[in-house]
């Protein structure tokens, strides 16, 4: 791996390619670029802050993971809530990829870019009555059940509506996945999914209740995953749960193991795509399941680091303590260092900026001291007009901006190869807000 300057103590030299698995890289003469395009054409074509993604790096990704499969029959629902723009939701359905969704807002985004119903499924603890009538019009392929008010619900709304609803149980195996409290989704303590202990219980009541065909078992044990233990413990004990099932005479045949692997945003070392996939189709041998469909439900791991935001210094100011370099973008528009303590690595559009660091925050215009994107740590000495690319911004950046301190949110581009693998180029793929767009719907 690579390390930038952002590490403590880290000298820095120019002539090394600061690539966090993504499209960045320094041009020879020193300039920053991504997919070959440089960062400063793009933010003089459309300003900044900026979200850029990479269709290149998507397709790369899904590559990855179609190497692990061999095979053995299997649906990726894209984690829509990842990164929920059209324009990406339409390369997945031209990648017959479908879509994993969790609201009804979602489900229209999926619909809209072509996703066909019979490649979605719908997660989430809180669907509304609203929504799930939505998905029984639009015949999705099924619902991941999180508890048994809600199969209830399905049921009645189904039974009602003379539908049927092919439902999956989310199983909460009570697995630790080592990662951030707040993405852990897999442990007694956290709201998802149905106590191990219940599942069998609900099925049963499942097979009672009309309007509801039980198809499949899943688990989700959370998000940016550095190892697979997690995932061959929870496959273990949802095996035993499939397998007493189908003793019980259900005909289950679809395992969805959720989403969740992490990527590098730093000098993590995540496991590969298609290992990834492999270690979940060992769990379920062929010879034992030749006719289980496992559902994949990726988001971070496909878009995470195919995108990066590009932002301007504004200002710097410091103290004798402290240097801040305030920057364009914001917590409205990457809320993670704020939210999770995330780490975005932070690069120069000029690599001999690289040659000179210091202790500094970077900081944005909101009026909160939470406010930062990078903090504490060694950054290059910037100067007011410098542009810089805060890495890894394809997951979880715009899809959770804001219009807080009534900040238009940014513009999101798409770079895409020209025709057989040529020349990149980029285009808008959803235009910056306006003031006017900050108060529609307002009386
Ligand atoms: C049910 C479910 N599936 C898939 C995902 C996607 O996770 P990730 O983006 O980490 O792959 C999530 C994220 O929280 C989720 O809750």
């Amino acid at each position: 791996m690579v390390r930038n300057e952002n590490q403590a103590g880290n000298s820095t030299n120019s002539d090394r390619t600061p690539v966090v698995g993504g499209p960045l890289a320094y041009s020879a003469d020193g300039r920053l670029e991504f997919d070959g395009i440089p960062v400063a054409q793009l933010a003089r074509d459309y300003g900044t802050p900026l979200f850029v993604y990479s269709a290149g790096h998507i397709a790369e990704r899904l590559a990855e993971f179609r190497a692990g499969v061999g095979g053995r029959k299997h649906l990726i629902c894209y984690a829509v809530k990842a990164n929920s723009n059209l324009s990406l939701l339409r390369l997945m359905n031209a990648a017959g990829v479908g879509a994993d969704i969790v609201s009804g807002g979602e489900l229209f985004r999926a619909r809209k870019a072509g996703i066909p119903a019979d490649r979605i499924v719908f997660a989430g603890v809180g669907k509304s009555a609203a929504e799930i009538d939505e998905a029984l019009s639009a015949d999705i392929h099924m619902f991941s059940v999180e508890s048994e008010a809600e199969l209830r619900e399905i049921s009645r709304i189904a039974a009602e509506t003379k539908r049927e609803a092919r439902i999956s149980i989310r199983v909460n195996p009570d697995v630790d996945a080592a990662t951030h409290p707040y993405i852990s989704t897999g442990l007694k303590e956290n709201k998802f999914g149905v106590p191990h202990e219940e599942v069998l219980a609900l099925y049963d009541l499942a097979r009672e209740l009309p309007g509801t065909e039980a198809r499949g078992i899943g688990f989700h044990i959370g998000s940016q995953l550095l190892g697979l233990d997690g995932y061959r413990d929870a496959a273990a004990r949802v095996r035993s749960l499939l397998v007493e099932l189908r003793g019980r005479g259900f005909a289950i045949d679809h395992l969805d193991v959720g989403g969740g692997l992490g990527i590098q945003y730093d000098d993590e070392q995540p496991p590969g795509m298609a290992e990834y996939a492999r270690t979940m189709f060992e769990a379920f041998p062929e010879a034992d399941f030749p006719d289980l469909t496992l559902v994949f439900e990726p988001g971070r791991s496909i878009a995470g680091n195919a995108g990066v935001l590009l932002t301007r210094v504004l200002y710097g100011k410091g103290n004798a303590a402290k240097h801040f370099d305030i920057i364009d973008a914001a917590m409205n528009d990457l809320i993670r260092p704020a939210l999770y303590s995330a780490y975005h690595q932070a690069w120069p559009e000029r690599s001999e900026r690289l040659s000179e660091t210091r202790e500094a925050d970077l900081v944005g215009p909101i009026c909160e001291s939470g406010d930062f994107l990078v903090r504490g740590r060694r950054l290059p000495v910037l100067e007011q007009g410098d542009l810089v690319a805060l890495a890894s911004a394809g997951a979880y950046g715009f899809v959770m901006s804001s219009n807080y301190n009534s900040r238009p949110r940014a513009a999101e581009v798409l770079v895409e190869a020209g025709p057989d693998g040529g020349q990149a180029s980029a285009r808008v793929i959803r235009r910056r807000e306006t003031y006017d767009d900050l108060i529609r719907g307002e009386d």
